[in-house]
């Protein structure tokens, strides 16, 4: 066995079909160049060691208690699902050491870039090279979806499939997940609105409105697949004008389920405005960030009215690259 060890995983931004997903109709989401890292170390005692210098919290978990020991009250619930991927590794591999985990991360948190989800997925790759427990990428997806249902109540996988395989992929609850090779750039600005929010309180309240209007709310969802379906066209054709067309319909129809807000719209239309093809927000919305696609020559103008509306601009880079184990 090791006595350290490394990995990284990448954030996400969801092109098309945020919560519509949980559903069960597809979405299209990419993995983009701002990485979770976690490096764990083994202990001698059975403890699970867990930091983040980035959220300011840590603390350890001791037979399925948790000892703070800096950070307030969310240090459980932030770090919990760490503990829980931790937890299964080591019991799969019949250990009876404990770890150090360290995590990261150039993520915004509880932003709709998937950093939980990044988490889980470095973790978990980085404690199965560190027991040599050769575990597959669809294994560690598996672990690291199991962590996310702690948190987010009733993900659809989505944001662990994209952290473990990376690329561009179209991904359908339950079905077996479908790379797309799309040849174009894809120049996206991302706009934060700097407000955190629950994606599992999110996902909720979709679930509560559908419920008590299943007749609108099933015809929305399922308008948001056809969506997804004609944009694959797009991509495939390299077709930015309609992609940007069905990323505006998408995001009205995210209003229409009730999960953006004033600051989101604020900075969906300022990008719309100064000229981007497409804008809509991406993640669980309710804050968080949006996005933008934008043709090469806008790109400055669309993250200037970004900033001018309030947001914070992101520029990143679609990534294939997934989980990677440092060796
Ligand atoms: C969160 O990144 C995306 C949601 O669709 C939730 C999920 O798919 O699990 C809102």
């Amino acid at each position: 066995m090791k006595t350290k060890a490394e990995a990284s995983a990448p954030g996400k931004v969801i092109l098309l079909g945020e919560h519509f997903v949980v559903h069960g109709e597809p979405a299209i989401v990419l993995a983009i160049d701002r990485r979770v890292t976690v490096t764990v170390k083994v202990r001698s005692d059975s403890r699970v060691f867990i930091k983040s210098e980035d959220l300011g919290i840590s603390g350890f978990f001791k037979n399925d208690q948790f000892f703070p020991q800096r950070g307030d009250g969310e240090a459980k619930r932030r770090l919990e699902p760490i503990y829980a991927v931790a937890k299964e590794i080591i019991q799969k591999c019949g250990s009876n050491n404990g770890v150090n985990i360290e995590v990261k991360s150039s993520l915004p948190i509880a932003a709709g870039l998937g950093s939980s989800a990044a988490v889980s997925v470095a973790s978990a790759a980085a404690l199965c090279s560190l027991f040599d427990f050769k575990e597959s990428k669809d294994n560690i997806f598996q672990i690291a979806f199991n962590a996310e249902k702690i948190i987010h109540g009733n993900p659809s996988g989505v944001d662990p499939a994209i952290s473990t395989y990376g690329g561009i992929l179209q991904y359908r609850k339950s079905k077996p997940i479908r790379r797309l090779h799309v040849n174009i750039d894809l120049p996206l600005v991302i706009g934060n609105t700097k407000k955190e929010r629950s994606t599992g309180t999110l996902v909720a309240k979709v679930n509560n409105l559908r419920r008590r209007y299943p007749q609108i709310i099933g015809k929305i969802i399922r308008a948001g697949g056809e969506i997804v379906e004609r944009s694959v066209r797009a991509l495939r054709e390299g077709d930015l004008e309609t992609l940007g067309e069905l990323m505006n319909i998408n995001h009205e129809l995210l209003s229409a389920i009730g999960v953006s807000c004033m600051e989101l719209e604020k900075l969906v239309h300022a990008a719309r405005n100064a000229g981007a093809l497409g804008a809509k927000l991406t993640g669980a919305g309710g804050g968080g960030c949006m996005i933008a696609l934008v043709s090469p020559e806008k790109i400055k103008d669309v993250a200037d009215a970004i900033e001018m509306a309030g947001g914070e601009v992101l520029i990143t880079r679609k990534t294939d690259a997934g989980v990677i184990i440092e060796e």
